[in-house]
């Protein structure tokens, strides 16, 4: 009886594994039996990604695709939307090829596909993961309604340079907050079932280091040692891996010397040996080609080079289709690698069940029903309003209160097309909500709403036109600087409250779009400086796409909340927020500097061998500037409440542990303000003594809770010998013994501590 119980157990522990392995039995089986039909053409075919054109991001786009399909040299598409052109390309494919290899669809879901949420810069400001994961789950069902089944999301990089325009795609600065994204982007797009019609493949992308381009300059060199990269900008790539990614994209910059696109070790050792990565690499836009610039040799050579690091799909570039045959027949890459290659891009379809049924994601009645639903709209409103940072709040000058007359002014303040902000190729630049639609519609008839433009968006009109391109017009206005400064004055003195939609444009940021001055552009802060001088309370709704140079907005301006590029539903989710309707709950996820001279600035930085004393401007021989004191304008983890909250001393389980045991750490937090309010309890730990040296701060933890006016709740983090690891200088994760440091905080500048051992 006990011996039949066992075996019984043992069926049960091992079906699942073997029902697994007998799925990835099936593919292979499948792929073999097609390979061995396949021809060398067909096979290099299967490894060409082309545009349909809707949307590019170089000079180079694809040209006669329909005949390219028809001659098998097709294994993707991307920017190509809505089921009709997708069925028809996807057709085409299916019955007049000699294999009928489906193809995959793919497209930048960046944050949103027609229902836009904030710019993930703004989305990693919610801390919510809940929020993140709806996102993209909804992104998912929207694009996969209208055809798509491949995006080329999530963007993971970690950037500390505020100057650099692609900041906005990512993250922040933070590599476990950046980690807990990934995981949670990757798992909303993929879901539990890449065969189900409303699941995408993911892409993380760029592998690797792309946001450590030198001076911020978009596709600049980067040059950083192993132990910096493994402990400080791997980790959230890492992380979309072990969440199960199904796709990695290479990155346009270069890695100890070798562009990443050709970067055998990155993807061959690292990612596939190390990490067990078993998916598709697809390369950036034309990354390989761009080799040749890089001085790599021709296209022939960099392809072959690409090949040969482990890189599947080539995209828009064509050097795979037109090269590697002539480098096969001449020895110069092999013929397990194109396989090897082939039977990986045929992988990927077949777990996106296209070998099944290649119209799966192809319905025009989801399309009709799923996408820009209603339900849909009412989500973005929500998270978007999340997505806000309060950067200052003196005296409570919001929230604002929905009676009275309010003057609207500015050049973000009446527009729609900007709202979604980088990255929302797919949606209807006509449908976003303004902020004066927004305003108009939450205040009611109870306030008047004045609006006036007061200014462009620059003073220079052709900076205004390199920064609102792809139909992101501000609609420049001929008259002159005086006359709409005059124009927003005379409604300003007439107001209780002035609300300025001020900051950049969307195109301010994204890609190729660095700036050297990340302040709010000149001509807006004359108007702002016009419009505190009438003496009115005025609050700033800041448009940033990344953290801004804000030290006099500071000192003057009584409130300023910071909004991103919020999504589709801008004006609703601003006006929630200026007239309390929700109580702001985002933290920042970047330093934002006093001034760029002290870029690159970052919260979990190292001590150095002489560090200046906290609270010291200045010291000489000490690691500081003469003429700024090390500190940010506002640190990381920052963001202030409509409520206050306030933190107990932190209690500890124990103060020693042993490597296999945990201890926890306690907080209560209070709302000790007047309105409910949310607050994200933030776990910070310092490692004071280490092998190598260790940053002065790391994020370890955090949660999100809400408190009623009044309320306390406790809130404990179980700390582990694992999360005390770091990678060694021979790139070992290992926890050394010895002292540390553990905080806990509204931010990572304002925190309580305790000192703590671990043995
Ligand atoms: C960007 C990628 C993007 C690709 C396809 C490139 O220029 O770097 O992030 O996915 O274009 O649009």
């Amino acid at each position: 009886m006990k011996r039949i119980l066992t075996i019984l157990l043992l069926l049960y522990i091992t079906v699942p594994l073997t029902a697994q392995k007998a799925s990835d039995a099936r593919m292979n089986a499948f792929i073999s039996s097609l390979m061995q039909k396949m021809t060398i053409d067909e096979k290099i075919g299967q490894l060409n990604l082309l545009t349909g054109g809707e949307a590019t991001t170089g000079s180079v786009v694809s040209s006669g695709v329909e005949n390219k399909i028809k001659k098998g040299q097709v294994g993707g598409i991307f920017s190509m939307s809505s089921p009709a052109r997708i069925r028809k390309a996807q057709e085409i494919a299916v019955t007049q090829t000699r294999l009928k290899i489906p193809i995959i669809f793919g497209m930048d879901v960046i944050h949103g596909y027609k229902t836009m949420f904030p710019i993930p810069l703004g989305l990693s400001c919610t801390w919510d993961m809940n929020l993140v994961e709806r996102s993209a789950r909804i992104a998912a069902t929207e694009a996969s309604a209208d055809g798509l089944n491949w995006t080329f999301s999530p963007m993971v990089d970690i950037a500390r340079d505020p100057r650099w325009g692609r900041i906005s795609e990512g993250n922040g600065e933070d590599p476990y907050l950046g980690s807990q994204i990934a995981k949670a982007m990757v798992k909303g797009y993929q879901g539990d079932d890449l065969w189900k019609n409303n699941t995408i493949m993911a892409c993380v992308k760029h592998f690797a280091l792309y946001g450590a381009g030198e001076a911020g300059r978009d596709y600049n060199t980067v040059d950083m040692s192993r132990v910096r990269m493994y402990n400080e900008f791997l980790p959230p790539y890492k992380a979309a891996v072990d969440a199960g990614v199904g796709t990695v994209m290479t990155s346009f910059n270069e890695i100890d010397g070798i562009p990443a696109t050709a970067n055998k070790w990155l993807f061959t050792d690292l990612l596939r040996r190390q990490w067990g990565f078993k998916g598709m690499i697809v390369t950036d836009y034309t990354a390989v080609n761009e080799m040749i610039d890089h001085g790599m040799g021709d296209l022939q050579q960099v392809s072959a080079l690409a090949l040969k690091a482990g890189v599947d799909m080539d995209m828009v570039g064509e050097g795979f289709l037109t090269t590697l045959k002539k480098s096969l027949q001449q020895g110069k890459v092999t013929q397990k690698q194109i396989d090897d290659a082939c039977r990986r891009v045929l992988e990927t379809k077949y777990k996106l069940g296209l070998f099944d049924d290649p119209y799966r994601y192809c319905n025009e009645e989801r399309a009709a029903k799923e996408i820009y639903s209603e339900a849909n709209r009412k989500e973005a409103r929500a998270i978007s309003a999340e997505s806000f940072v309060l950067l200052k709040n003196a005296d409570y000058t919001l929230p604002v209160k929905k009676s009275g007359t309010i003057a609207l002014i500015g050049p973000l303040a009446d527009n729609r097309s900007n709202m979604p902000g980088i990255w929302s190729v797919s949606t209807d630049f006509t449908k976003p909500v303004s902020v004066l639609e927004g305003l108009k519609e939450v205040a009611g008839s109870n306030a008047k709403i004045l609006y006036a433009k007061g200014s462009n968006l620059t003073e220079d009109s052709l900076l205004e036109q390199r920064a609102t391109m792809f139909g992101k017009t501000l609609g420049r206005d001929n008259r002159s600087d005086e006359a709409l400064l005059k124009e927003a004055l005379d409604i300003a003195v007439q107001s209780d409250v002035i609300v300025a939609a001020l900051g950049e444009a969307a195109e301010m940021t994204g890609e190729s779009a660095s700036r050297t001055d990340i302040g709010i552009p000149d001509v807006q802060r004359k108007l702002l400086e016009a419009l505190l001088k009438t003496g009115k309370p005025v609050v700033l709704v800041l448009f940033a796409g990344r953290p801004m140079t804000l030290v006099w907005e500071q000192q003057n301006v009584p409130a300023i909340l910071n909004v991103w590029f919020p999504g589709s539903e801008a004006g609703t989710a601003i006006a929630d927020v200026l007239f309390g309707d929700v109580n702001p709950s985002g933290k920042l996820s970047a330093t934002f500097p006093q001034n760029v001279g002290q870029i690159p600035l970052y919260y979990n930085h190292k001590n150095t061998g002489r560090p200046l004393p906290d609270g010291q401007w200045f010291q000489k021989f000490r690691s500081n500037y003469l003429d700024v004191s090390n500190d940010p304008l506002y640190p990381f983890g920052f963001g202030l409440s409509y409520t206050t909250f306030s933190y107990s001393d932190i209690t500890l389980s124990s103060n020693t542990f042993k490597p296999n045991e945990k201890i926890t750490a306690t907080v209560t937090v209070t709302n000790s303000g007047n309105i409910t309010g949310k607050e994200v309890v933030q776990l910070y730990i310092r490692d004071m003594a280490g092998s190598i040296t260790r940053p002065v701060k790391e994020l370890k933890g955090f949660q999100k809770i809400e408190l009623k006016a009044g309320e306390s709740k406790t809130v404990s983090f179980t700390i582990s010998a694992e999360d005390l690891k770091f990678y060694n200088s021979d790139l070992k994760f290992v926890a050394e013994p010895g002292d540390f440091k553990l905080f806990i905080g509204t931010n990572s500048r304002d925190v309580k501590e305790v000192d703590f051992k671990l043995l």
